[in-house]
């Protein structure tokens, strides 16, 4: 990396797991690097500076950034989008709108504006009391989705197939509610996708990747298996593209990396939801970049540090991102991780559990307890590779009974 950067300073909010490919980068680009989190977290390995503090405290995140005298201020968890939307402003660094970053991370408002701008969307109502929830479930109709109107990793986010479902599904959204509101949507049916994109500073999105998930099983609804390219057929890429762009446009998104959520059905694309910052699980840290050969991360730290970017052409090849899942119950084994690690194809790799460890029953993302990535030069390919590295990793665990 050319020494231009050298010394620069860059701020960086959230420091876990997702985040290591943000902080290599950096480092690679030999920044001064700081980075805050809520506790230590892995990205501070690569820290010159690094500070415990909740990244939801604008004032304390602007003291840390006029002291470290930052140039730049990234993240890429939402929590932390509205603070680096405020941090940024007081500062004068580029960063979303306090507006925009309202936008993207509350599911209420995000609804209201697609009303607005005619990129439909389910049915939603906004509710807090369990009397609210029943009434607009009802009226909604059922199966129906209760959430929370501000949270993440489909924490809270129930599918709910009858009125006596309402209750526990009210409970579990206002556990992980920052706010107190809840969502009760009707419930979409389609293939889910999403699109990774990058904004050029001018508000001109580049595409990166549009993928095909498989979910969870009901009533829960965590991603299982990410496949980019996804098998989408040309006029259904086309009204993706479309929908997204209409989307950046009418947010008014003008930088950053975006990664918004669709339910695809024939031709008609519907948002699940929009964050104003990229695809956790490594797929813009990792899986974006090896099947683009792109410097993704390279271009939004340029832009955070108010550089003119633009990415070049670009031809993608396969990326599978699989999730690993195992049932509740105490791990009573592990074997096989180096295999699993090197098997061919594999370019990323995480297990997050050790022998003795008790793995709770999966209801939202923290019920992973890790991930591959394989790259490819088809979609069978990478199927094949994940299996096979799959194949390698036993996991032995005594059910719960
Ligand atoms: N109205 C809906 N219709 C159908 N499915 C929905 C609806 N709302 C949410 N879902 C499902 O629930 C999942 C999680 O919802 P959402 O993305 O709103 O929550 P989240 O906490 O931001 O999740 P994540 O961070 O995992 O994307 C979606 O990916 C989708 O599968
Ligand atoms: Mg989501």
């Amino acid at each position: 990396m050319s020494p231009e950067y050298r010394g620069r300073r860059l701020l960086v909010l959230g420091a876990g797991k997702w985040h290591v490919p943000i902080y290599q980068k950096a480092r690679q680009m030999n920044l001064h690097l700081v980075g805050a989190d809520l506790s230590a977290a892995p990205g501070f390995y690569y820290c010159d500076e690094s500070y415990a503090l909740d990244l939801r405290d604008g004032r304390e995140i602007a003291r840390l950034a006029r002291s470290c005298r930052a140039e730049g201020i990234v993240t890429n968890v939402d929590l932390a989008v509205p603070t680096v939307a405020q941090v940024a402003g007081e500062l004068g660094l580029p960063a979303h709108s306090i507006e925009l970053a309202r936008l993207v991370t509350d599911k209420s408002a995000m609804r209201r504006r697609c009303r607005e701008l005619g990129l439909g969307g389910p049915v939603s109502a906004e509710v807090r009391s369990l009397d609210e929830a029943r009434q607009a479930a009802c009226a909604i109709g059922f199966p129906c989705v209760v959430k929370p109107r501000d949270a993440w990793g489909s924490r809270g986010v129930t599918v709910v197939m009858g009125e006596n479902g309402i209750e526990d599904a009210h409970r579990e959204a206002c556990r992980h509610s920052f706010s107190g509101g809840l969502l009760v949507e009707e419930l979409m049916t389609g293939t889910e996708s999403s699109v990774e994109g990058f904004v050029d500073g001018e508000g001109r999105l580049h595409i990166l990747g549009i993928c095909d998930k498989k979910k969870s099983d009901l009533p829960y609804r965590y991603d299982v298996e990410l496949h980019y390219p996804s098998h989408f057929d040309p006029p259904q890429i086309l009204a993706i593209r479309e929908y997204v762009s209409a989307l950046v446009r009418g947010f008014g998104i003008r930088m950053g990396l975006i990664h918004t959520e669709l339910m695809v059905k024939g031709q008609d694309i519907k948002l699940i939801e929009t964050a104003g910052r990229g695809c956790g699980g490594n797929v813009i840290g990792r899986l974006i970049p090896a099947i683009t050969g792109l410097d993704v991360l390279g271009a939004w730290i340029r832009q955070a540090l108010g550089e003119r970017v633009t990415l070049d052409p670009f031809s993608s090849s396969h990326g599978l991102l699989k999730f690993i899942m195992v049932p509740a119950g105490r791990v009573r084994r592990i074997r096989g991780i180096d295999e699993a690690k090197h098997a061919e194809g594999i370019i990323d790799f995480s297990l997050d559990v050790r022998e003795g460890d008790d793995v709770p029953p999966a209801r939202n993302t923290s019920g992973r307890i890790g991930h591959l990535i394989a790259i490819g030069c088809t979609r069978d390919e990478t199927d094949r590779r994940v299996a096979r590295a799959l194949e390698r990793l036993h996991i032995e665990v005594e059910e719960a009974a």
